[in-house]
Order: structure tokens, then C-alpha cells, then sequence
């Protein structure tokens, strides 16, 4: 079954909105099957947006990402990686469709309150930045 890394982003978290989101997305028929809190240190942050190394927001997204605590979450389900992305809408809060989690809850295109993996393999890179193991239930 597909598995999806989620954060739950410092903004969403300092707003009491992580049982919301969690909600959310269990609603869509999504299974936990790992969390942790943890604050992401510079260099985690760093491999987690390894890909956007070359970007001008770069500097900011890690700042941000490693300014305070955030939840980090495996779901497992058929499509997940889509099934998260659909539920958490567009990069900017502003241009995400009605209902998602960015559009309701979203402050700008930095703090957009969620991350959700953007591919089957990305997740497989991403979790095993997060979790070991047996620290995943799926
Ligand atoms: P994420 O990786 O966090 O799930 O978001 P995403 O796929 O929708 O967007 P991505 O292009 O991967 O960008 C990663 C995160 O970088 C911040 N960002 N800031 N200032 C800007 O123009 C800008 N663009 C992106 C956002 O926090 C975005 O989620
Ligand atoms: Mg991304």
C-alpha cells in the first residue's frame, strides 16, 4: 500500500489546528501508521528541501521549517501521495481551491500549514528522513 510523509508546519501547529488536520485526513480514508513531534533541525530541514536548494525562498523555507515544533506523519492508503495533495491544495493559499486545507487554514506560500509528499518515491526518501523502521506501523 502507498504510504505519504505529512508535516503539520510550525503555523498550523502554534494555531491548534493539528487535530483538525489530522482529522481531515483520516477522513479521506487515510491510515496513520506513524507520528512524531519533533522541532526539524537546520540540517533536516535542509535534506528534507534539498530540491529547492537553487530557489531564492530557500533560506526563508529553512528558517521557517526549523523555527518551531512541527508533527511529521505517515498515512498509508491507496493513492495516498494524491489523496493528500488534493486535500491540501495549492502551494499558495491564495490560488488553492475551496475546501482545502491550504485555502481554510493557510497564512501565505510559506506558511501554508502542510506538507504532503509529491511522489511515491519522494515519500520513500522523505519518511526515511523522519522514521526508522520500526518506529512505522503500517
Ligand atoms: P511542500 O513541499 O511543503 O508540500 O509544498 P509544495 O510541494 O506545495 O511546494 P514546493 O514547491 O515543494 O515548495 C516547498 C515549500 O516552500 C515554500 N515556498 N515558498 N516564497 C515562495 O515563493 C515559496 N514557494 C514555496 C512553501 O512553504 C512550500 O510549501
Ligand atoms: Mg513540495
Amino acid at each position: 500500500m502507498e504510504k505519504s510523509l505529512v508535516l503539520i508546519k510550525p503555523d498550523a501547529i502554534q494555531r491548534g489546528l493539528a487535530g483538525t488536520i489530522i482529522t481531515r485526513l483520516e477522513k479521506q480514508g487515510l491510515k496513520l501508521v506513524a507520528l512524531k513531534m519533533l522541532h526539524m533541525n537546520k540540517a533536516l530541514a535542509k535534506r528534507h528541501y534539498a530540491i529547492h536548494a537553487d530557489k531564492s525562498f530557500f533560506n526563508d523555507l529553512v528558517d521557517y521549517i526549523s523555527s518551531a515544533p512541527i508533527i511529521a506523519i505517515v498515512f498509508e492508503g491507496e493513492k495516498a501521495v494524491e489523496v493528500i495533495r488534493n486535500i491540501m491544495g495549492a502551494t499558495d493559499p491564495a490560488k488553492a481551491e475551496a475546501g482545502t486545507i491550504r485555502a481554510d487554514f493557510g497564512l501565505d506560500i510559506e506558511r501554508n500549514t502542510i506538507h504532503g509528499s509529491d511522489s511515491a518515491e519522494t515519500a520513500e526518501k522523505e519518511i526515511k528522513l523522519f522514521f526508522s523502521e520500526d518506529e512505522i506501523f503500517g
